[in-house]
């Protein structure tokens, strides 16, 4: 595997952090980064950084654009301009297939965080799914965790809401959670280091108990304290509230992908 990231910020360094967990080398991982902080933060993972006009002369099996939606279709065609063989894998939120110059060589995909652990969510697009670049980009994300193959593209603005964004939402949920321990809590108590064990211990639960229902029924009891906490919540909307913000993230999904 040989793979040259063009922007190399929060989902470029999680998937290069899972991938030299998994395997993968240093030698095998490339990066073109404007940003000279982040250069630095390459170099220190020993991490070469190149230049675009480089990009022909290596001959990568990818080349992993992963800049904000604004930035993506200049830094494609920048992309051709220095490599006109190049195969690009984007990860760029909106832009569907059809507006970049290119379209045959581009796979979409829509990865999350959670890749930085072996543990990420990724969906995967192109107009051919059985080309060697495309079962080339499910492999590399099965490395680093879980792959949906879609069927349509038009679903990836709901994987992008999901996969994407979702996990932000939860973290949003545990802040509240971590806002309340922290005024609880004693003053010399590690109340990080308690709250990244009771994170863990939600997973293990899951894990022992795949069923959420019977998970809350085991903390529940008729009358009790968490049922008025669970009512308050359903009275307020918790859920329908959760559905809109997934609903205004595929929707602006979709507004990127007018806007382009
Ligand atoms: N973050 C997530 O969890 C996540 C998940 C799935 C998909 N995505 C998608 O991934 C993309 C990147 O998101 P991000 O959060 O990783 O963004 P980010 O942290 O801002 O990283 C993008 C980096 O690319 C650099 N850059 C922009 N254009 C460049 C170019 N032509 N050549 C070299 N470097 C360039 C930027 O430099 P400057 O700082 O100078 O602009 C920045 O350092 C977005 O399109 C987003 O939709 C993100």
């Amino acid at each position: 595997m040989n793979v040259c990231f063009v922007g190399c910020g929060n989902i470029a360094q999680a998937m290069i952090d899972g991938l030299l967990s998994n395997g993968i080398s240093t030698s095998s991982i490339a990066c073109i980064e404007r940003n000279q902080r982040k250069v630095e933060l390459l170099k220190e993972k020993n991490l070469e950084v190149i230049e675009l006009d480089s990009l022909a002369k290596e001959n990568f099996d990818l080349v992993i654009l992963a800049v904000k939606p604004k930035d993506a279709l200049s830094a494609e065609k920048n992309i051709f301009q220095a490599a006109p063989n190049s195969k690009i894998l984007t990860v760029v939120a909106g832009i569907e297939l059809n507006k970049y110059s290119n379209p045959n060589s581009v796979i979409r995909s829509m990865p999350n965080t959670s890749s930085a652990f072996g543990k990420g969510i990724t969906a995967l697009y192109a107009n051919d799914h059985s080309s060697k670049e495309f079962n080339f980009a499910s492999d590399l994300f099965k490395k680093i965790g879980h792959v949906f193959v879609l069927k349509n593209e038009r679903e990836m603005h709901a994987f992008t809401s999901i996969i994407g964004s979702g996990q932000a939402f939860l973290f949003e949920v545990l802040r509240i959670y971590l806002d309340e321990l922290e005024k609880i809590a004693s003053d010399n108590a590690d109340v990080i280091e308690i709250f990244k064990d009771f994170v863990t211990s939600l997973g293990d639960s899951f894990s022992d108990e795949p069923d959420f229902e019977t998970l809350i029924n085991k903390i529940k009891s008729p009358g009790g304290t968490t049922q008025a906490g669970l009512e308050s919540l359903e009275k307020n909307h918790m859920e329908s509230i959760f559905k809109q913000a997934f609903r205004a993230a595929k929707d602006r999904s979709i507004e990127i992908s007018n806007e382009q």
